[in-house]
């Protein structure tokens, strides 16, 4: 298909978008056993261990197919080109997403030149610590976003899990999290 180069048929890259290694690490840690499991590779990019600038919306990028900013994204564009489907996990903050991974994506734009994330797949981890009605709204205001950014990119949408959590073993002690991270992320490398 085209977009996928030819031996990145089961290569996973996961995307934490917290500073931290906390609630988003953990779900993509869930993630990349399921895959290894099932023949898949996977490489985890923790977004805080490197230098992203912001896009500076020049457009340029739309002529050239590059970003003309030399930064860690040189690195991580490729990364991303050279994957099957992305996962990427992300804490709710203010109802959408962090700075740093919202840079992450802009600074992908230059990928839609000779559509190079289409057929890709993309599933999502998305933890946010409101509770009740207003944390469950907070956390699919974020997965309406992805869903939204993979129709614009042409990338499949499989799916996301949606939990609530503070501190990292909030998450430890569910096990219906646990469960749907293994999954949902089996579905990025086993034949439909
Ligand atoms: C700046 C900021 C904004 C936040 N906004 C929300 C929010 O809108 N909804 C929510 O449920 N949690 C919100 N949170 C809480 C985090 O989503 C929550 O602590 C999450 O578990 C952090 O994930 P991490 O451990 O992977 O960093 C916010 C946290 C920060 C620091």
């Amino acid at each position: 298909m085209k977009g996928i180069e030819e031996n990145a048929e089961k290569k996973v890259v996961g995307i934490c978008g917290s500073p931290k290694k906390n609630n988003s690490w953990w779900m993509l840690q869930r993630a990349v056993n399921s895959i290894e499991k099932n023949g898949g590779t996977v490489e985890i990019i923790h977004l805080g261990d490197y230098e992203i600038n912001w896009c500076d919306g020049c457009l340029t990028c739309e002529e050239t197919g590059v970003c003309r900013i030399k930064d860690d994204m040189i690195y991580l564009t490729k990364k991303v080109v050279a994957s099957h489907a992305l996962m990427i996990s992300t804490p709710v903050y203010f109802n959408s997403i962090p700075g740093k991974l919202k840079c992450f994506i802009d600074r992908l734009n230059p990928l839609l030149v000779n559509d190079r994330l289409n057929g890709k797949k993309l599933i999502v981890f998305i933890v946010g610590q409101l509770t009740g009605k207003e944390g469950e709204k907070s956390r699919s205001d974020v997965k309406r976003f992805f869903s939204a950014l993979a129709e614009i990119c042409n990338i499949d949408f499989v799916g996301s899990v949606e939990a609530e959590g503070r501190l990292s073993n909030d998450l430890e002690k569910n096990k219906k999290v646990v469960f749907q991270c293994e999954e949902l992320s089996k579905k990025l490398v086993m034949k439909e």
